[in-house]
């Protein structure tokens, strides 16, 4: 079984998603960390109510990304992590951990990239007026959400739409697509 690691800053919903997807054997995974940079988020909460062990960590009290990323490493490599699943992490992965996991990285990212990068992608969406919109999963490199991509699926913006209706949207989308798109590149040695 492939161990992986999910890397949150916040509420943690597609963390979750890979949770449920593990335990209904959808996602053939360990998940063996939750690695965390903000000491509030829900997503703690989550992986303790799961079971899942946790490094959570507080960047200022390091000297650097290096420093802080080797903190990390450390942890990956003692437990055999795999390859790493962001999701709703909000810091670029440095080439600390790129060298190691390179091309084991993967990010959810909520718009059509390369539309709307960065933060607040749905935001950006509503604010350009787009017609459609829509989530991607992509391998990470050293840009802010410039990977190969992986996958993606579009959700059609009605005139009506909101930040809290899009954001609904797209976490519906989310949900399903993670796990799945997990499940596929493990199928496929795409994260050996
Ligand atoms: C998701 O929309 C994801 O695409 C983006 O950050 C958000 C995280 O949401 N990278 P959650 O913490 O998983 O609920």
């Amino acid at each position: 079984m492939k161990k992986i690691a999910v890397f949150a800053s916040g509420s943690g919903s597609n963390f979750q998603a890979i949770i449920d997807a593990v335990k209904e054997s959808k996602l053939h995974a360990e998940i063996s960390l939750l690695v965390c940079d903000k000491r509030e988020a829900f997503c703690i909460e989550r992986a303790g109510q799961a079971g899942i062990p946790q490094f959570v960590f507080t960047a200022k009290n390091y000297a650097d990304k290096a420093d802080y990323e080797r903190a990390i490493l450390r942890e990956l490599e003692g437990l055999g992590v795999d390859f790493i699943v962001l999701a709703g992490y909000m810091r670029l992965i440095g080439t600390t951990l790129l060298r190691s996991y390179e091309g084991r990285i993967v990010n959810i990212h909520p718009s059509l990239l390369p539309a709307f990068p960065g933060k607040d992608a749905i935001g950006q969406a509503l604010a350009a007026k787009v017609k459609v919109s829509g989530v991607t999963v992509h391998f990470v490199d050293e840009g802010m959400d410039t990977g190969p991509i992986i996958a993606q699926k579009a959700i059609e913006i009605d005139a009506s739409e909101t930040k809290e209706s899009l954001q609904a949207k797209i976490h519906a989308i989310e949900h399903e697509l993670y796990p799945t798109v997990l499940q596929n590149l493990l199928n496929a040695g795409g994260l050996s």
